[in-house]
């Protein structure tokens, strides 16, 4: 299916949820800006995916209107569904459709919700949304080049390394290499069946 989304995603406003074994992603509420708040708090993450301001009670309102008015992405939280569980933030961004392209991102912002297959789950349906029924060609992430966590991550789901944008990241008073990955929907199909289950 190409591009034949519901009309609220070509808003970009609330995605349809991505239901799978364990998780669940669901577009962004209101009542969200409470965990987005207290996980922005965490300078440690923040450096690892390249966020490195945090974000006043007024950002993080206007974040939340940003991506529901952002026809360019479909973004959702991560619900562990057993319990309802919110641990964390995933969704595909820049979405060029003429181009067939889009950015991808997640981010498990629970710590001990790490290593469980929460993530992989999540880019799993992620990627299977952009490919089956947006009708993208590629997905894109940017990596921080010392996030080895990540890099292994997206290695395993079959992203391959583009190349490194030198010095691309200025943090903590250094500058760092940010790796540039990407799959390409047949390249999916042939590892995950082109499916999340
Ligand atoms: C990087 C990140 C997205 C990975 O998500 P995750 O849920 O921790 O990763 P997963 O559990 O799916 O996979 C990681 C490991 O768990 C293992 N795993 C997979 N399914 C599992 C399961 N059901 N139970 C236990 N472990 C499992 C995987 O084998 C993998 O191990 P390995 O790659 O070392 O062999 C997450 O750690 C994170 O958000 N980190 C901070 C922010 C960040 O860096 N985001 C990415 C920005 S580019």
């Amino acid at each position: 299916m190409l591009f034949t989304t519901g009309s609220d995603e070509k808003k970009g406003t609330r995605p349809a949820p991505l239901i799978g074994r364990r998780v669940c992603l669901r577009a962004l509420r209101r009542g969200d800006l409470v965990h987005l708040r207290k996980w922005l708090e965490d300078a440690e993450i923040r450096g690892l995916i390249g966020e490195v301001s945090s974000m006043s009670k007024e950002d993080s309102e206007r974040f939340l209107e940003k991506v529901r008015g952002d026809a360019k992405r479909a973004w959702f939280m991560v619900v562990v569904k057993e319990d309802n569980r919110v641990i964390g933030e995933a969704g595909l961004l820049r979405m060029d459709r003429a181009w067939r392209t889009t950015d991808i991102s997640v981010i498990v912002w629970e710590r001990e919700e790490w290593d469980k297959g929460y993530g992989t789950e999540a880019v799993l349906l992620l990627l299977d949304h952009a490919f089956r029924h947006l009708g993208f060609h590629r997905a894109a992430v940017g990596v921080v080049g010392f996030n080895e966590r990540a890099l292994r991550f997206w290695t395993k789901i079959g992203f391959r390394k583009e190349g490194v944008q030198r010095d691309g990241y200025y943090y903590d008073g250094k500058y760092h290499g940010f790796v540039l990955m990407s799959i390409l929907d047949d390249e999916f199909r042939e590892l995950h069946g082109g499916n999340s289950s």
